[in-house]
């Protein structure tokens, strides 16, 4: 890494929720891969330094996917007229069943790697399958590709066929530990996260004993939350002892609290629920494509934003189609949309502001200071180059990087740089 990188360029960047800062062809100064700050013009002690100059680009934060399953990618946009529970049963399972086999998982998880190192993520929050070998090859392909990920071994003991369950939960958290053992400091970039894939696939045993392995271990969690109706029906008659459907994980102390915890989707979460994740600090994962296309709802962003809740932007690849995070933007705001037409027009529509937050300092928190160019965060830069989006008219920076949540693609990434070093 560069002592010193002092990148040029039209910078944009989110200070708070509603706050963009943009600076017309400023200088972002970072050292060790730490941000020193954003500037107009140069500052006196930096004049003999190296600048890359990126011409009339745009220079971003990093863009944090806060949940994405690898060994979906091979099938999204496949199988797109089911709702979750059959959407599972039909396409995902068969289809996580073949990461046994390595060689497959080995060319699957290439193309996933490849296609997110090409993209505008620079940080992701990764599902994998319940196999062991096949996580430890993902994750050995995101170290290389410089990215920074929490990657999961999945958990699952149970409502699945033979063929993606494990068959007890002894034998399942013996072998996330045989997991967690072989990968222990291999990896500067990739961190394991514990995984149980949600409720319905999780005998108590197994919660319990997960529990144990996150205070041994210090690992953070990830799982899926109140995504759809009949997912959250079965919860409360799988768990009737729980008050709601996150109750069923804090039950377990697998909501957040002393170790971090992120819930996909909290689609249909209730004020009892809301009032635990902000307690706990629980992170949500909104992810509006594939809550659309799992006809799922939408989830009431605009309320956790409010209650200053700690969220960020999933693609859950596969429900999601696509692994692009400006895209997700997009999405969320068009979603929030329909949400306040249609439903409850007590809830504002998301603003591009708004949008362009969670995407970036919103979900990148998860990973500390991520996600902005603010003085201290990490220095996670997307440049994006829009010559090939000509326009006629004046626009600012911030209009600029407004059109591109709707316009780019990964052809418009000119260069990437993952706490300062450069990846593409
Ligand atoms: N809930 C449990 N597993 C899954 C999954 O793979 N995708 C989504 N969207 N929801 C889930
Ligand atoms: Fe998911």
């Amino acid at each position: 890494m560069q002592e010193l990188l002092i990148l040029r360029g039209n910078i944009c960047y989110s200070t708070g929720k509603k706050q963009l800062e943009s600076a017309d062809r400023g200088y972002l100064v970072s050292r060790q891969g730490i941000v020193e700050g954003v500037y107009s013009s140069l500052p006196a002690q930096y004049e003999d330094a190296e600048i890359t100059d990126w011409g009339n680009c745009l220079i971003i934060p990093g863009l944090t996917d806060l949940h994405v399953h690898a060994p979906q990618y091979a099938f999204r946009g496949l199988g797109m007229d089911l709702e979750l529970l059959d959407w599972l049963n039909t396409h995902t399972f068969p289809e996580e069943a073949k990461y046994r086999d390595l060689e497959y998982a080995g060319k699957a998880y290439e193309m996933f790697v490849r296609d997110l190192k090409n993209g505008a993520t620079t940080r992701a929050v990764v599902f994998g399958t319940i196999h062991e070998e096949a996580t430890e090859l993902l994750m050995d392909l995101l170290e290389e590709s410089g990215l920074i990920t929490m990657v999961g071994k999945v958990n699952m003991d149970r409502n699945s066929p033979d063929e993606l369950r494990e068959k007890s939960a002894g034998e399942s958290l013996q072998s996330t530990r045989r997991w967690l053992g072989k990968i222990r400091d291999k990896y500067e970039r990739t961190r394991p996260i514990l995984t149980p894939r949600f409720i319905p696939s999780c005998t108590d045993e197994l919660m319990s004993g997960l529990k144990e392995i996150q205070r041994e271990y210090s690992l953070p969690v990830q799982s899926h939350l109140s995504e759809n109706q009949g997912e959250v029906e079965w919860v409360r008659e799988l768990c009737p002892w729980s008050d709601f459907y996150g109750d069923a994980y804090d039950h377990f102390g697998l909501f957040g609290g002393e170790y971090p915890a992120v819930m996909a989707h909290c689609v249909h979460s209730k004020e009892e629920e809301i009032r635990r994740m902000k307690q706990r600090g629980v992170y949500i994962a909104h992810c509006p494509q594939s809550n659309t296309n799992l006809s799922s709802g939408v989830a009431p962003v605009r309320t956790y934003l409010e209650q200053d809740m700690n969220i960020g932007l999933g693609s859950d690849v596969a429900g999601g189609f696509a692994t692009s995070i400006l895209r997700a933007m997009a999405d969320a705001i068009q979603a929030s949309k329909l949400r306040w037409r249609l439903s409850d027009s007590s809830l504002k529509p998301l603003s591009f502001e708004e949008a362009f937050y969670l995407g970036t300092k919103g979900g990148g928190s998860f990973f500390g200071k991520v996600g902005s160019f603010e003085p201290g965060y990490e220095m996670d830069a997307v440049v994006l180059d829009d010559s090939q989006c000509p326009y006629p008219q004046e626009l600012t920076v911030k209009e600029r990087v407004e059109r591109l949540i709707y316009l780019a693609d990964d052809s418009q990434i000119a260069g990437k740089y993952v706490a300062g070093k450069k990846i593409k």
